[in-house]
């Protein structure tokens, strides 16, 4: 049994889905800088189309309607909206397009939860130095207030920036992701500072000027694998998995729902590794101010993607140079056990879910979770009747039933990952996530269920109204 209210939903990305780069006045982000570049993506594909929902979306509305979801959660492109990244000028077809997807939803009945922020920071703002630079805490506040204005009449589940660890690590540690930036064991953690100032800023706006009316909830979604000693019993392998789960979830998490900042594991183990390479300067973990907004207590809810986990044991840096592998000290290793699908860094553990929602219970003052992504998908050749998917799904969707039932976890809804295949950041589109196909070789797109999609809606079906039927 799921709670009677429980949110049963599926997920995209603006700049994964919406194609229309430059349609009706939308300004340049990141991402397509990044594209556009040569080598940066797998068959230097880019999303200029994508799955074209920004003309397409009413073919998304009926794909949203066959699986019976109660919510979809979707993400806004701030250049989209504003197209040098300020309210300076705003951009009336974008707001157009997204105010017909939220009444298109509603007057279906779904609710939508909305991310402001997923990944496609507009470039003019990059130009300025982008999330490196500590102004875009007031800017991305200022481009929030704008859409709370602008949608928070109806939309009430808001997130502000999604996996601010994936952002900053991936864009400006290992550079795989935009702005494509390699600056080693700095960068990284100024960027995840100003994205947790910029939250922080967005949710004390929501709260104090919007909350009234709009009774709303606002978080940020953070990604984690589930951590385990690489051996139970051998404290080193203890210690490592914590370390991991401090880097990874307790960097954002830790600031937001314990203290107000970082981990102090975290901050040791940095600064021991500064010592110890004779970095001179300022702890490369920044720390928060006076003038800077109170992060504590910033998040209504706990939004949680999940897809994969890893066994820890120490070790796994990158020598006598700074970097954040080093600094966590902790090699992440697949269990043999542990089925690859799909693209090679997802090994599919559903039972790590219930582990991870648990350690949120305990760790993080038991708060509402919402699983705001989860997936599985597939590469090469592909399936229709992906039976392999529809047991992943079946699976981690009865861990969150013992998560909530037997270790009494507040989970209140799940979204699994993606509404339909879609430009994989990084691997263009040779990973598909969807729980619809779509014919990237075909001029209309065209959309048809997977199996699993029909499996997910059967599952809705069955548990919507809280009772099993
Ligand atoms: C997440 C990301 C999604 C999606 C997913 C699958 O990190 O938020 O946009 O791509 O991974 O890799």
């Amino acid at each position: 049994m799921f709670p009677r209210d429980f949110a049963w939903g599926a997920g995209t990305a603006a700049y994964q889905i919406e194609g229309g780069w430059q349609a009706d006045g939308k300004g340049p982000s990141i991402w397509d800088a990044f594209c556009h570049e040569n080598g940066r993506v797998f068959g230097e594909q880019n999303g200029d189309v994508a799955c074209n929902s920004y003309e397409l979306w009413e073919k998304d509305l009926e794909c949203i309607q066959q699986l019976g979801v109660t919510h979809y959660r979707l993400s806004l492109s701030w250049a989209r909206l504003l197209p040098d990244g300020t309210t300076r000028h705003v951009n009336q077809t974008g707001v157009q397009y997204y105010n017909k997807v939220i009444d298109d939803l509603l007057a279906c009945d779904v609710s939508p939860m909305v991310t402001l922020y997923h990944f496609d920071l507009p470039q003019t703002l990059q130009d300025q130095g982008g999330w490196k630079s500590p102004g875009i805490a007031t800017l991305f506040d200022s481009y929030a207030k704008f859409c709370f204005q602008t949608f928070g009449d109806r939309v009430k589940l808001w997130i502000t920036i999604n996996e601010p660890h994936v952002c900053a690590k991936l864009g400006y540690e290992d550079g795989i992701h935009a702005p494509g930036l390699k600056e080693k064991g700095t960068a990284a953690y100024l960027v995840g500072h100003n994205m947790l100032r910029a939250h922080a800023m967005a949710w004390h706006s929501y709260n104090s000027v919007y909350r009234p009316q709009q009774k709303g909830a606002v978080s940020l979604a953070l990604n984690s694998d589930w951590f385990e000693p690489s051996d139970q019993h051998c404290n080193e392998d203890i210690a490592a998995a914590e370390r991991d789960l401090a880097f990874t979830l307790g960097w954002f998490a830790w600031p937001v729902f314990v203290t107000g900042d970082y981990p102090e594991v975290m901050r040791t183990a940095i600064d021991a590794r500064s010592a110890k390479l004779r970095y001179n300067g300022a702890s490369r973990l920044p720390s928060f101010s006076s003038d800077d907004p109170a992060i504590l207590g910033t998040a209504d809810f706990f939004a949680l993607n999940y897809y994969t986990s890893r066994k820890v044991k120490p070790g796994g840096g990158c020598g006598e140079t700074l970097c954040i592998k080093s600094d966590r000290d902790a090699e992440e290793v697949l269990d043999s056990s542990w089925p690859i699908c799909g693209v090679s860094w997802l090994a599919v553990v559903p039972y790590g879910l219930r582990k991870l929602l648990k350690y949120i219970k305990d760790t993080f003052n038991n708060p509402e979770v919402y699983i705001t992504e989860n997936g599985f998908s597939q590469v090469g050749q592909l399936q229709m009747e992906d039976v392999q998917r529809c047991e992943f799904y079946k699976d981690t969707i009865m861990e969150v039933a013992k998560a909530i039932h037997q270790d009494g976890v507040n989970v209140r809804g799940y979204f699994a990952w993606s509404l339909m295949d879609n430009f994989e950041w990084a691997d263009g589109f040779s990973v598909r996530f969807g729980l619809f196909h779509v014919d990237f070789s075909d001029a209309k797109l065209r959309r048809t269920i997977y199996r699993s999609g029909r499996e997910y809606a059967k599952i809705i079906e069955k548990y919507k109204s809280g009772q099993p039927k």
